[in-house]
């Protein structure tokens, strides 16, 4: 095979991977008494928040007859179907009343699930458990433990003082074109043009270094890019030579950055989620204790963000016309890489889980990219 075969041949599996959290929806949607409807891994989803404050999820389909329990009630504590007025616990699934059974008729109610999903609330996002296919709770078994929580922004300095702030843009294409989109460096001159930003003609030659880290991979720490904009924020609190950013990709689809300036830092969790095969969604949420004091600073970085996420959404939507017609993929050395990368860690993720062995990292140690962008 000749290296244009090979490149031929990379093809995108589309598949989703089962057993992570994922962010369903903002936290601020969810109101006292509402559910809100929700799709992950092509999962339906009911989302609501308990009497407490607590964030609950269940399968979108009620047990008995499959109506949407998002067409429901919900008084605080239990979820009451609107075809028959079954209820169930809105956190365990399990049911709690079945109106129609009479006095005498033994049925035991309570071995009864409606699904239900780990939930949690971080960073201002509801964040649910998706297990492997067939492990939810439903019918007559419970719900399985999430392992762990969900991941976080990272933060340099926890007890500092900071500002948040958050995006997101749903891309009708597949959640690996989705975050192979976001890892790609060469697309930079051509998306992201703005007077305000960078031109065409700012393109230049690149070196960056990587590593392993589990599940993923590390651009290690370097001075940003000089036509970055948090870079050129930061120039006029620090030092060219003390601002260093630090970019890791994580499976299943996780992008963190750290920059820092000093005591300054600004960082963000983006993440890629599937919605169905063909649909993902762009999550940014970014955390900084620099400008605190600037009244407008997350509505500036929502329209700086907002516009190159804008950029990334049209893109996407244009591309997807193409990839109705052109499946193939020719991802090039050295621009494409992270890329490559992904979908190695992919496939060796689920190797690892279809043979129940060891996770395989698909890098071997450290690697220098170049690139002009
Ligand atoms: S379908 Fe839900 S109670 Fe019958
Ligand atoms: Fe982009």
């Amino acid at each position: 095979m000749n290296e244009f075969e090979t490149l031929q041949r990379q093809t995108p599996d589309s598949l989703m991977l089962f057993g992570f959290w994922y962010r369903a929806l903002p936290a601020d949607r969810l109101g006292q008494r509402k559910l809100v409807k929700a799709t992950l891994l092509e999962t339906p989803l009911v989302i609501g928040r308990d009497r407490e404050g607590r964030p609950f999820a269940m399968h979108d389909a009620c047990p008995h007859r499959g109506m949407p329990l998002s067409c429901g009630n919900f008084d605080g504590e239990q979820v009451e179907c609107s075809y028959h007025g079954w209820r169930f616990d809105a956190h365990t699934g399990q049911c709690q009343l079945i109106p129609s059974l009479t006095s005498d008729q033994k049925l035991k109610v309570d071995r009864i699930y409606a699904g239900s999903y780990a939930c949690q609330e971080q960073d201002g996002f509801i964040w649910v458990y998706i297990p492997e296919p067939g492990t939810a709770g439903a019918g007559f078994t419970k719900a399985p433990e999430a392992p762990g929580s969900p991941p976080e922004v990272p933060r340099p300095n926890v007890a500092d003082k900071y500002v948040t702030a958050y995006l997101s843009a749903e891309m009708p294409v597949s959640v690996d074109h989705g975050i192979i989109g976001l890892m790609d460096p060469a697309h930079g001159p051509f998306v992201h043009q703005a007077w305000w930003w960078r031109s065409r003609h700012s393109i230049h030659e690149k070196q960056k270094n990587f590593e392993p880290i589990p599940y993923g991979f590390r651009m290690s720490a370097h001075t940003p890019s000089s036509n970055s904009a948090p870079y050129k924020l930061l120039r006029l609190y620090a030092d060219a030579s003390a601002i260093t950013t630090t970019i890791d990709f994580v499976l299943p689809n996780l992008r963190l950055e750290t920059i820092r300036a000093g005591k300054y830092w600004f960082s963000s969790l983006t993440t890629v989620t599937p919605i169905t095969r063909n649909h993902c969604r762009i999550d940014v949420v970014a955390a900084w204790n620099i400008f605190r004091w600037l009244p407008f600073g997350p509505t500036l970085l929502k329209f700086v963000f907002g516009k190159f996420v804008e950029q990334d959404r049209r893109t996407m939507e244009k591309q997807a016309e193409g990839l109705k017609h052109n499946p193939h993929m020719m991802l090039i050395d050295d621009a494409d890489r992270p890329a490559k990368w992904y979908f190695q860690l992919k496939q060796e993720y689920l190797e690892s889980r279809r043979n129940a062995e060891e996770f395989r990292h698909p890098m071997s140690g450290p690697v220098t990219l170049k690139w002009r962008s």
